[in-house]
């Protein structure tokens, strides 16, 4: 199956062109004129990559629709590449660059766009691999077969998939909608309904910030707050470099260390907030020597 690319923009001369190179390239394209449409198209279609304008009805509503894609639990794991006409002087309350903050976007690619910068990032976004694909549809429908008819199959299902990956990737989500005719919207609600399941992939260290009553009134809630300004995660995120996983715990069982936090199987008690930092770089620089 080829991936699928959506873009969104109300430039028709650019998008029937973007579609044109990008259907000769082997990719499956839907295209969208509004921000609106095209939301609902993300959600309806749940594409592998976005291509998404920046200025279409107002200066900033590309921002805005960037922004509630990524705060929907359907579709927060795909990747959008924003294309934009604007320049600097556009004056836009934020910078036109990946990762800020105001802009959850992977690339950032300026009109006119290069053909072969547009494919080389939308290669580098989608990275398909047809053998891995291929795989998981193969053990999808082992899956889909064993549970079969069964009671709470789905939940079964999805269980087995949490298991194998760590956590319930949308792509296997989206295959899983496809295999058992259950709309995306479903599987959805029973993902986030319970807490058990992961929607992201987990990061090498979880951190576990212990909120039992006796580190409560000690200060967890401020070890917390200083985690997540930080490594700008909230609880149940993880980093984007994937390095921590940040969530947070009842008793630890041993309340006289109380606050207490622990990273991996190592426990640190009595812990105050001015060593938060110092604690993560321990292993921000464990990280670096073994990538060296
Ligand atoms: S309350 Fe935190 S370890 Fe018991």
């Amino acid at each position: 199956m080829c991936a699928r690319i959506l873009i969104i923009d109300d430039d028709q001369d650019f998008t029937e062109a973007t579609q044109l190179l990008l259907q000769a390239n082997g990719y499956q394209v839907t295209t969208a004129a509004s921000g609106q449409e095209g939301f609902s198209k993300v959600k309806h279609d749940s594409p592998d990559l976005i291509l998404l304008d920046m200025m279409m009805s107002y200066k900033t509503e590309g921002a805005d629709i960037a922004k509630a894609i990524a705060a929907d639990a359907a579709s927060k794991e795909i990747p959008i590449v924003m294309i934009t006409g604007a320049h600097k002087e556009m004056d836009f309350p934020f910078e036109l660059r990946p990762q800020d903050k105001a802009l959850p976007v992977r690339a950032v690619l300026e009109k006119p766009v290069k053909p072969e910068s547009l494919l080389k990032i939308v290669e580098k976004c989608i990275k398909l691999n047809s053998q891995d694909h291929v795989k998981t549809v193969n053990q999808l429908e082992h899956l889909a077969a064993k549970w079969k008819g069964k009671k709470g199959n789905l939940v079964m299902i999805l269980h087995e998939i949490q298991n194998h990956y760590g956590y319930v990737p949308r792509n296997v989500s989206f295959e899983l909608s496809r295999i058992l005719e259950v709309p995306m919207a479903s599987i959805y609600e029973v993902l986030t309904f319970y807490n058990y399941f992961k929607l992201e992939a987990p990061g090498k260290h979880t951190i576990s910030v212990c909120m039992g009553t006796a580190c409560y009134l000690k200060g967890a809630p401020q070890i917390l707050s200083e985690l997540k300004r930080i490594l700008h995660v909230e609880e149940e995120q993880t980093t984007q470099d994937k390095l921590f996983h940040l969530q947070v715990v009842r008793c630890l069982g041993c309340c006289g260390l109380a606050p207490v936090i622990t990273i991996g199987s190592k426990v640190y008690g009595k812990v105050k907030t001015k060593e938060v930092m110092d604690i993560l770089s321990l292993y921000v620089k464990e990280g670096s020597k073994n990538n060296e």
